[in-house]
């Protein structure tokens, strides 16, 4: 069995990846400041033995020793905010500076850890490395349409740069690395404060308060349940002739943002009326929508959930945190 860090283990993806890799019978160092988390989605992994949380801000090199971890043989480098609503404290708009240095520094100072210990390493990207798309769907060789000084810069260039730094290790230094390119991700253990849409609508429907669109609700997104990004991470992880390799992990499926407040509202029995505010976040993407092709090819992998099946479990998530 392996020993696995995970940075931002205490995060939304993180603490699903983290109870997955225990499941497997890894011991699993998750790495978090708790800056963008709650303690609460690692809690109930503290009584397995096997599980060690350690307070550390990847910026800074990590003391193995005085953390009693003599071998490392893969990380998964998550950590960083993620949130793009400009109304969020968690936000990366909130979080600039943290959010360019966890991507940038954090990666580095990952990557050698890795050398270090001979580890494999995996970089989760974004599907924002794209910006604002000029090509739908998106394949692993679109360069994207990024404002290198917009306000998401400081998430989308400093991704970049990581993935950068992760391909400069892989080829000039030999090192077993990919990245992910993630694509919108929704499941327990978000938090309401992140105010991702997919929860606001949520919150909103639960209270039967009016649900907001952001814009006139014809953007398109496409959604993945985590458990299914967990296993496309895993698989980009483990699966052989993955060094070196770029890969999508998203849905394929794709809705407007009006379809998702319209089956939200439903699944809750909700009595909320739908509204429409002209507050449309910085530089919001228009269409958003994963090529998918490689992951099916490279990782025999595609998405399992269904969209309403996830959105149940969501539903209940954020039902019995407000019971
Ligand atoms: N959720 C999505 O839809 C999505 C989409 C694309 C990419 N991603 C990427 O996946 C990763 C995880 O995202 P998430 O949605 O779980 O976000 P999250 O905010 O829930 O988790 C990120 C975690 O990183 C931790 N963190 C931040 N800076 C840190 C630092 N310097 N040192 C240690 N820990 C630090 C936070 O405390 C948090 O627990 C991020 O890298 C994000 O950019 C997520």
């Amino acid at each position: 069995m392996l020993n696995v860090l995970v940075t931002g283990g205490a995060g939304f993806i993180g603490s699903h990846l983290c109870r997955r890799l225990l499941e497997e019978g890894h011991t699993v160092y998750c790495i978090d400041t708790l800056l963008t988390s709650s303690e609460s989605n690692i809690n109930p992994l503290k009584d397995n033995p096997h599980f060690k949380y350690i307070k550390h801000d990847v910026i800074q090199p990590l003391d193995e020793t005085k953390h009693n971890i003599f071998e490392i043989d893969a990380i998964f480098h998550l950590a960083s905010p993620a949130s793009p609503n400009h109304h969020s404290p968690l936000s990366y708009h909130a979080l600039p500076m943290e959010t360019m240095m966890v991507n940038t520094v954090g990666t580095h100072e990952l990557l050698k850890l890795a050398q270090k210990h001979k580890a494999k390493f995996l970089f989760a990207s974004t599907s924002e490395a794209y910006g604002d798309p000029l090509e739908h769907p998106q394949k692993e060789t679109y360069r994207g349409n990024v404002s290198t000084t917009g306000p998401r810069s400081v998430y989308d260039e400093a991704k970049r740069f990581g993935e950068t730094l992760t391909a400069y290790y892989e080829r000039d230094k030999d090192l077993d690395t990919r990245i992910v390119r993630i694509f919108n991700t929704y499941g327990p253990n978000m938090q309401e404060v992140d105010k991702r849409m997919i929860v606001n609508f949520i919150v909103q429907a639960l209270a039967n308060e009016q649900i907001t669109i952001f814009g006139d609700g014809k953007q398109t997104r496409s959604l993945c349940y985590v458990d299914d990004t967990v296993e496309g991470i895993m698989r980009l992880m483990f699966y052989p002739k993955t060094k070196g390799e770029v890969v999508n992990i998203g849905s394929a499926g794709e809705h407007t943002v009006l379809e998702y407040a319209e089956i939200i509202k439903k699944l809750t029995n909700s009595s909320s009326e739908i509204i429409f505010s002209e507050d449309l976040p910085l530089d919001d993407p228009l269409k958003r929508k994963a090529d998918i092709a490689k992951a099916k090819k490279l990782l025999d992998w595609e998405p399992k959930v269904t969209l309403k099946d996830g959105l149940q479990k969501i539903i209940e998530f954020f039902r019995q945190s407000h019971a």
